[in-house]
Protein backbone atom coordinates (compact mmCIF):
# COMPACT_ATOMS: atom_id res chain seq x y z
CA UNK A 1 0.00 0.00 0.00
CA UNK A 2 3.06 2.66 1.18
CA UNK A 3 4.33 1.70 -2.37
CA UNK A 4 1.63 2.11 -4.10
CA UNK A 5 1.09 5.61 -2.55
CA UNK A 6 4.76 6.32 -3.62
CA UNK A 7 3.92 5.27 -7.15
CA UNK A 8 0.82 7.09 -7.39
CA UNK A 9 2.93 9.98 -6.00
CA UNK A 10 6.13 9.72 -8.40
CA UNK A 11 3.68 9.58 -11.00
CA UNK A 12 1.90 13.00 -10.30
CA UNK A 13 4.98 15.05 -9.67
CA UNK A 14 6.09 14.03 -13.07
CA UNK A 15 2.33 14.44 -14.88
CA UNK A 16 3.03 18.40 -13.65
CA UNK A 17 6.34 18.23 -14.59
CA UNK A 18 4.97 17.04 -18.28
CA UNK A 19 2.57 19.89 -17.95
CA UNK A 20 4.86 22.72 -16.85
CA UNK A 21 7.42 21.92 -19.54
CA UNK A 22 4.50 22.77 -22.27
CA UNK A 23 4.92 25.88 -24.24
CA UNK A 24 1.16 27.66 -24.47
CA UNK A 25 -0.33 30.04 -26.96
CA UNK A 26 -0.63 33.42 -25.25
CA UNK A 27 1.80 33.00 -22.85
CA UNK A 28 2.52 36.33 -22.53
CA UNK A 29 -1.32 37.83 -22.62
CA UNK A 30 -0.66 39.05 -18.65
CA UNK A 31 2.95 39.70 -18.30
CA UNK A 32 3.71 41.31 -21.55
CA UNK A 33 0.38 41.79 -23.84
CA UNK A 34 1.64 43.21 -26.99
CA UNK A 35 4.67 41.22 -27.26
CA UNK A 36 3.54 39.54 -30.27
CA UNK A 37 2.39 42.90 -31.83
CA UNK A 38 5.56 44.35 -31.35
CA UNK A 39 7.52 41.10 -33.01
CA UNK A 40 5.26 41.49 -35.90
CA UNK A 41 5.93 45.56 -36.31
CA UNK A 42 9.48 45.07 -36.21
CA UNK A 43 9.09 41.98 -38.72
CA UNK A 44 6.64 43.97 -40.79
CA UNK A 45 9.11 47.05 -41.01
CA UNK A 46 11.79 44.57 -41.98
CA UNK A 47 10.23 43.02 -44.96
CA UNK A 48 9.18 46.65 -45.82
CA UNK A 49 13.21 47.60 -46.86
CA UNK A 50 13.95 44.33 -47.46
CA UNK A 51 11.23 41.31 -48.34
CA UNK A 52 14.23 38.74 -48.33
CA UNK A 53 14.54 39.00 -44.79
CA UNK A 54 11.46 37.06 -44.22
CA UNK A 55 13.16 34.09 -45.69
CA UNK A 56 16.06 34.93 -43.17
CA UNK A 57 14.32 34.16 -39.97
CA UNK A 58 12.04 31.66 -41.28
CA UNK A 59 15.66 29.46 -42.10
CA UNK A 60 16.74 31.33 -38.74
CA UNK A 61 14.22 29.58 -36.90
CA UNK A 62 15.28 26.28 -38.06
CA UNK A 63 18.76 26.42 -37.37
CA UNK A 64 17.94 27.61 -34.26
CA UNK A 65 15.66 24.43 -33.39
CA UNK A 66 17.72 22.05 -35.25
CA UNK A 67 20.73 22.81 -33.05
CA UNK A 68 20.43 22.18 -28.82
CA UNK A 69 16.45 22.89 -29.70
CA UNK A 70 14.64 26.14 -30.03
CA UNK A 71 16.29 28.15 -27.09
CA UNK A 72 17.94 30.96 -29.18
CA UNK A 73 21.50 29.61 -29.44
CA UNK A 74 21.64 30.61 -32.83
CA UNK A 75 21.16 34.42 -31.81
CA UNK A 76 24.57 34.38 -29.55
CA UNK A 77 27.81 36.17 -30.24
CA UNK A 78 30.84 34.44 -30.17
CA UNK A 79 33.54 35.46 -27.88
CA UNK A 80 37.05 34.93 -27.31
CA UNK A 81 36.71 31.80 -25.80
CA UNK A 82 33.78 30.54 -27.83
CA UNK A 83 33.44 30.37 -31.70
CA UNK A 84 28.95 30.14 -31.05
CA UNK A 85 26.77 28.65 -33.99
CA UNK A 86 26.49 31.59 -36.21
CA UNK A 87 29.75 31.94 -36.83
CA UNK A 88 29.81 28.20 -38.48
CA UNK A 89 30.00 28.19 -42.24
CA UNK A 90 26.49 26.77 -42.37
CA UNK A 91 25.35 30.30 -40.91
CA UNK A 92 28.06 33.10 -41.58
CA UNK A 93 27.75 34.70 -43.85
CA UNK A 94 24.26 33.34 -45.12
CA UNK A 95 21.81 33.50 -41.99
CA UNK A 96 20.53 37.01 -41.91
CA UNK A 97 17.92 38.72 -40.13
CA UNK A 98 19.56 38.95 -36.79
CA UNK A 99 19.14 42.98 -36.41
CA UNK A 100 15.34 42.30 -36.43
CA UNK A 101 15.28 40.07 -33.44
CA UNK A 102 17.59 42.97 -31.48
CA UNK A 103 15.30 45.85 -32.72
CA UNK A 104 12.36 43.56 -31.41
CA UNK A 105 14.00 43.07 -28.13
CA UNK A 106 15.19 46.31 -27.24
CA UNK A 107 11.54 47.33 -27.58
CA UNK A 108 10.09 44.51 -25.56
CA UNK A 109 12.99 45.56 -22.87
CA UNK A 110 11.62 48.84 -22.83
CA UNK A 111 7.91 48.03 -22.52
CA UNK A 112 8.48 44.19 -20.40
CA UNK A 113 11.97 44.37 -18.96
CA UNK A 114 13.31 40.48 -18.93
CA UNK A 115 10.30 39.19 -19.92
CA UNK A 116 10.14 38.16 -23.68
CA UNK A 117 12.91 35.43 -24.51
CA UNK A 118 14.72 35.99 -27.50
CA UNK A 119 13.47 32.06 -28.59
CA UNK A 120 10.22 32.91 -28.51
CA UNK A 121 10.63 36.67 -30.19
CA UNK A 122 12.39 34.32 -32.89
CA UNK A 123 9.20 31.68 -33.26
CA UNK A 124 7.10 34.57 -33.42
CA UNK A 125 9.38 36.18 -35.86
CA UNK A 126 9.00 33.38 -38.11
CA UNK A 127 5.46 33.23 -38.04
CA UNK A 128 4.94 36.20 -38.93
CA UNK A 129 7.57 35.82 -41.93
CA UNK A 130 5.79 32.90 -43.26
CA UNK A 131 2.49 35.20 -42.85
CA UNK A 132 4.21 37.82 -44.66
CA UNK A 133 4.85 35.96 -47.95
CA UNK A 134 1.65 34.44 -48.41
CA UNK A 135 1.58 31.34 -46.41
CA UNK A 136 -1.28 30.46 -43.57
CA UNK A 137 -0.33 32.25 -40.03
CA UNK A 138 -0.59 30.49 -36.66
CA UNK A 139 -0.74 30.52 -33.51
CA UNK A 140 2.75 29.91 -31.73
CA UNK A 141 2.90 28.06 -28.53
CA UNK A 142 5.42 30.05 -26.14
CA UNK A 143 7.11 30.28 -23.15
CA UNK A 144 10.48 29.09 -23.97
CA UNK A 145 13.62 30.21 -22.12
CA UNK A 146 16.86 30.82 -23.42
CA UNK A 147 20.10 28.58 -23.29
CA UNK A 148 23.55 29.66 -22.28
CA UNK A 149 25.55 27.72 -24.62
CA UNK A 150 25.96 27.98 -28.13
CA UNK A 151 28.86 25.87 -30.40
CA UNK A 152 29.69 26.44 -33.74
CA UNK A 153 30.73 22.66 -33.66
CA UNK A 154 27.42 21.50 -33.38
CA UNK A 155 25.93 22.83 -36.03
CA UNK A 156 27.43 20.64 -38.27
CA UNK A 157 26.13 17.37 -37.15
CA UNK A 158 22.81 18.56 -36.40
CA UNK A 159 21.75 20.88 -39.28
CA UNK A 160 21.74 19.01 -43.31
CA UNK A 161 23.90 19.75 -45.52
CA UNK A 162 22.39 20.32 -49.37
CA UNK A 163 24.53 17.84 -50.48
CA UNK A 164 21.78 14.94 -48.38
CA UNK A 165 19.96 12.14 -50.59
CA UNK A 166 16.70 11.12 -49.59
CA UNK A 167 17.45 8.62 -46.99
CA UNK A 168 20.00 11.11 -45.35
CA UNK A 169 17.40 13.72 -45.18
CA UNK A 170 14.83 11.24 -44.16
CA UNK A 171 17.63 10.19 -41.46
CA UNK A 172 18.44 13.94 -40.28
CA UNK A 173 14.59 14.71 -39.98
CA UNK A 174 13.72 11.56 -38.35
CA UNK A 175 16.76 12.70 -35.47
CA UNK A 176 14.85 15.36 -34.72
CA UNK A 177 11.36 13.59 -34.53
CA UNK A 178 10.11 14.53 -38.00
CA UNK A 179 8.34 11.85 -40.40
CA UNK A 180 9.57 11.91 -44.09
CA UNK A 181 6.82 13.54 -44.92
CA UNK A 182 7.10 16.19 -42.94
CA UNK A 183 10.51 16.69 -44.30
CA UNK A 184 9.27 17.30 -47.10
CA UNK A 185 6.67 19.56 -46.46
CA UNK A 186 9.30 22.02 -44.39
CA UNK A 187 11.70 21.73 -47.56
CA UNK A 188 8.82 24.17 -48.68
CA UNK A 189 10.72 26.68 -47.03
CA UNK A 190 12.78 26.64 -50.23
CA UNK A 191 9.99 28.29 -52.13
CA UNK A 192 11.22 31.85 -50.46
CA UNK A 193 14.90 33.15 -50.05
CA UNK A 194 18.34 32.92 -51.71
CA UNK A 195 21.47 30.55 -51.72
CA UNK A 196 25.00 32.00 -51.93
CA UNK A 197 26.62 30.04 -55.03
CA UNK A 198 28.79 28.04 -53.15
CA UNK A 199 26.12 25.80 -51.52
CA UNK A 200 25.89 24.27 -55.04
CA UNK A 201 28.39 25.25 -56.97
CA UNK A 202 29.08 21.53 -57.14
CA UNK A 203 26.32 20.48 -58.93
CA UNK A 204 27.67 23.04 -61.72
CA UNK A 205 31.67 22.07 -61.91
CA UNK A 206 32.60 19.55 -60.03
CA UNK A 207 29.34 16.74 -59.68
CA UNK A 208 31.75 13.62 -58.91
CA UNK A 209 34.87 11.96 -60.90
CA UNK A 210 33.45 11.22 -64.16
CA UNK A 211 30.50 14.00 -65.27
CA UNK A 212 31.50 17.77 -64.12
CA UNK A 213 27.56 18.37 -64.13
CA UNK A 214 24.88 17.21 -61.91
CA UNK A 215 22.90 15.33 -64.58
CA UNK A 216 19.88 15.26 -62.73
CA UNK A 217 19.81 19.09 -62.91
CA UNK A 218 17.58 20.82 -66.05
CA UNK A 219 20.47 21.83 -68.67
CA UNK A 220 18.95 24.94 -69.30
CA UNK A 221 18.57 25.86 -65.75
CA UNK A 222 22.57 24.60 -65.13
CA UNK A 223 23.16 27.19 -67.68
CA UNK A 224 21.22 30.18 -66.40
CA UNK A 225 23.00 29.06 -62.95
CA UNK A 226 26.58 29.47 -64.56
CA UNK A 227 25.81 32.71 -65.72
CA UNK A 228 25.18 34.07 -62.42
CA UNK A 229 27.36 31.74 -60.39
CA UNK A 230 30.76 31.67 -62.79
CA UNK A 231 33.56 29.36 -61.58
CA UNK A 232 35.55 30.52 -59.04
CA UNK A 233 33.40 30.21 -55.76
CA UNK A 234 33.02 33.87 -55.38
CA UNK A 235 31.79 33.89 -51.74
CA UNK A 236 29.64 37.16 -52.45
CA UNK A 237 27.31 35.75 -55.32
CA UNK A 238 23.71 34.85 -54.84
CA UNK A 239 20.86 33.35 -56.60
CA UNK A 240 16.70 33.30 -55.80
CA UNK A 241 16.23 29.72 -54.95
CA UNK A 242 12.65 30.00 -56.37
CA UNK A 243 13.25 32.02 -59.69
CA UNK A 244 9.37 32.74 -60.62
CA UNK A 245 8.72 34.00 -57.06
CA UNK A 246 11.17 34.51 -54.66
CA UNK A 247 9.46 35.86 -51.97
CA UNK A 248 6.04 34.36 -51.99
CA UNK A 249 5.05 31.41 -50.11
CA UNK A 250 3.69 29.13 -52.92
CA UNK A 251 3.89 25.97 -54.86
CA UNK A 252 6.35 27.01 -57.10
CA UNK A 253 9.46 25.26 -55.32
CA UNK A 254 8.21 22.01 -55.58
CA UNK A 255 6.69 22.88 -59.49
CA UNK A 256 10.65 23.08 -59.98
CA UNK A 257 11.30 20.01 -58.74
CA UNK A 258 9.10 18.37 -61.17
CA UNK A 259 11.28 20.15 -63.96
CA UNK A 260 14.45 19.58 -62.68
CA UNK A 261 15.23 22.53 -61.09
CA UNK A 262 15.42 22.14 -57.41
CA UNK A 263 18.41 24.50 -56.28
CA UNK A 264 20.37 22.07 -54.49
CA UNK A 265 20.59 18.26 -54.66
CA UNK A 266 18.23 17.99 -51.41
CA UNK A 267 15.64 19.69 -53.25
CA UNK A 268 15.76 17.55 -56.18
CA UNK A 269 16.37 14.60 -54.43
CA UNK A 270 12.89 14.57 -53.49
CA UNK A 271 11.64 13.02 -56.52
CA UNK A 272 14.15 9.59 -56.20
CA UNK A 273 12.09 8.11 -54.16
CA UNK A 274 8.31 7.29 -55.07
CA UNK A 275 6.98 8.12 -51.86
CA UNK A 276 8.11 11.55 -51.32
CA UNK A 277 7.60 12.27 -55.56
CA UNK A 278 3.95 12.00 -55.26
CA UNK A 279 4.13 14.05 -52.42
CA UNK A 280 5.66 16.31 -54.80
CA UNK A 281 2.89 16.41 -57.05
CA UNK A 282 0.34 16.46 -54.37
CA UNK A 283 1.60 19.59 -52.98
CA UNK A 284 1.67 20.78 -56.66
CA UNK A 285 -1.66 20.39 -56.95
CA UNK A 286 -3.48 21.45 -53.53
CA UNK A 287 -1.11 24.15 -52.57
CA UNK A 288 -3.38 25.13 -49.55
CA UNK A 289 -3.32 21.82 -47.87
CA UNK A 290 0.30 22.15 -47.94
CA UNK A 291 0.52 25.36 -46.25
CA UNK A 292 -1.56 23.81 -43.69
CA UNK A 293 1.03 21.22 -43.28
CA UNK A 294 3.37 23.57 -43.03
CA UNK A 295 1.87 25.45 -40.36
CA UNK A 296 1.55 23.36 -38.27
CA UNK A 297 5.33 21.73 -39.26
CA UNK A 298 6.82 24.45 -38.00
CA UNK A 299 4.40 24.59 -34.70
CA UNK A 300 5.99 20.99 -34.11
CA UNK A 301 9.27 22.12 -35.08
CA UNK A 302 8.90 25.09 -32.29
CA UNK A 303 8.52 22.37 -30.00
CA UNK A 304 12.06 20.71 -30.11
CA UNK A 305 13.70 20.78 -27.25
CA UNK A 306 12.38 23.84 -25.42
CA UNK A 307 14.04 25.04 -22.30
CA UNK A 308 10.89 25.71 -19.79
CA UNK A 309 9.77 26.45 -16.33
CA UNK A 310 12.79 27.69 -14.37
CA UNK A 311 15.60 25.94 -16.99
CA UNK A 312 17.49 28.78 -19.04
CA UNK A 313 17.06 32.16 -18.84
CA UNK A 314 15.81 35.42 -20.53
CA UNK A 315 18.37 37.03 -22.05
CA UNK A 316 18.37 41.08 -22.11
CA UNK A 317 20.61 41.22 -25.34
CA UNK A 318 20.01 38.23 -27.67
CA UNK A 319 23.61 38.18 -28.33
CA UNK A 320 24.74 37.77 -24.65
CA UNK A 321 24.60 35.17 -22.14
CA UNK A 322 23.39 36.46 -19.09
CA UNK A 323 24.80 33.44 -16.88
CA UNK A 324 28.26 33.81 -18.78
CA UNK A 325 28.44 37.45 -17.60
CA UNK A 326 28.01 36.63 -13.69
CA UNK A 327 30.78 34.04 -14.02
CA UNK A 328 28.19 30.78 -14.39
C1 LIG B 1 15.79 19.69 -45.90
C2 LIG B 1 17.01 20.04 -45.56
C3 LIG B 1 17.54 21.43 -45.78
C4 LIG B 1 18.73 21.74 -46.34
C5 LIG B 1 19.78 20.77 -46.82
C6 LIG B 1 18.80 23.17 -46.40
C7 LIG B 1 19.88 23.89 -46.89
C8 LIG B 1 19.86 25.24 -47.19
C9 LIG B 1 20.92 25.97 -47.82
C10 LIG B 1 22.28 25.40 -48.22
C11 LIG B 1 20.49 27.24 -48.00
C12 LIG B 1 21.23 28.37 -48.69
C13 LIG B 1 22.11 29.16 -47.74
C14 LIG B 1 22.96 30.13 -48.53
O1 LIG B 1 23.88 29.67 -49.23
O2 LIG B 1 22.70 31.34 -48.49
C15 LIG B 1 19.16 27.32 -47.48
C16 LIG B 1 18.37 28.46 -47.48
C17 LIG B 1 17.15 28.54 -46.86
N1 LIG B 1 16.54 27.56 -46.11
FE1 LIG B 1 17.08 25.63 -46.03
N2 LIG B 1 17.65 23.69 -45.88
C18 LIG B 1 16.86 22.67 -45.48
C19 LIG B 1 15.64 22.77 -44.83
C20 LIG B 1 15.06 23.97 -44.49
C21 LIG B 1 13.95 24.11 -43.58
C22 LIG B 1 13.30 22.97 -42.80
C23 LIG B 1 13.65 25.43 -43.54
C24 LIG B 1 12.61 26.14 -42.74
C25 LIG B 1 11.51 25.60 -42.30
C26 LIG B 1 14.55 26.11 -44.45
C27 LIG B 1 14.51 27.43 -44.76
C28 LIG B 1 15.37 28.06 -45.63
C29 LIG B 1 15.17 29.42 -46.12
C30 LIG B 1 13.96 30.29 -45.86
C31 LIG B 1 16.29 29.72 -46.89
C32 LIG B 1 16.60 31.07 -47.57
C33 LIG B 1 17.39 31.93 -46.59
C34 LIG B 1 17.64 33.35 -47.05
O3 LIG B 1 17.14 33.77 -48.08
O4 LIG B 1 18.36 34.05 -46.33
N3 LIG B 1 15.41 25.19 -44.97
N4 LIG B 1 18.80 26.09 -46.97
C1 LIG C 1 28.75 10.28 -61.26
O1 LIG C 1 27.40 10.69 -61.48
C2 LIG C 1 26.77 10.00 -62.54
C3 LIG C 1 25.40 10.63 -62.72
O2 LIG C 1 24.65 10.66 -61.54
C4 LIG C 1 26.66 8.52 -62.20
O3 LIG C 1 26.01 7.82 -63.23
C5 LIG C 1 28.07 7.98 -61.96
O4 LIG C 1 27.98 6.64 -61.51
C6 LIG C 1 28.81 8.82 -60.92
N1 LIG C 1 30.19 8.40 -60.86
C7 LIG C 1 30.83 8.20 -59.71
C8 LIG C 1 32.24 7.78 -59.80
O5 LIG C 1 30.29 8.36 -58.63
Amino acid sequence: MKKLLVCVALILVSLSRCVNSQLRVGFYENSCWSAEFIVKEEVRKAFFKDKGLAAGLVRMHFHDCFVRGCDGSVLIDSTPSNTAEKDSPVNNPSLRGFEVIDYAKAKLEAVCKGVVSCADILAFAARDSVEMTGGFGYDVPAGRRDGRVSLASETLTNLPPPTFNVDQLTQNFDNKGFTQQEMVTLSGAHTIGRSHCTSFSNRLYSFNTTVSQDPSLDPGYAAALKQQCPQGNDPNLVVPMDPPSPNTMDESYYRGILVNRGLFTSDQTLLTSSATASQVIQNVRAPSIWKNNFAAAMVKMGNIGVLTGDAGEIRENCRVIIGQLRGH
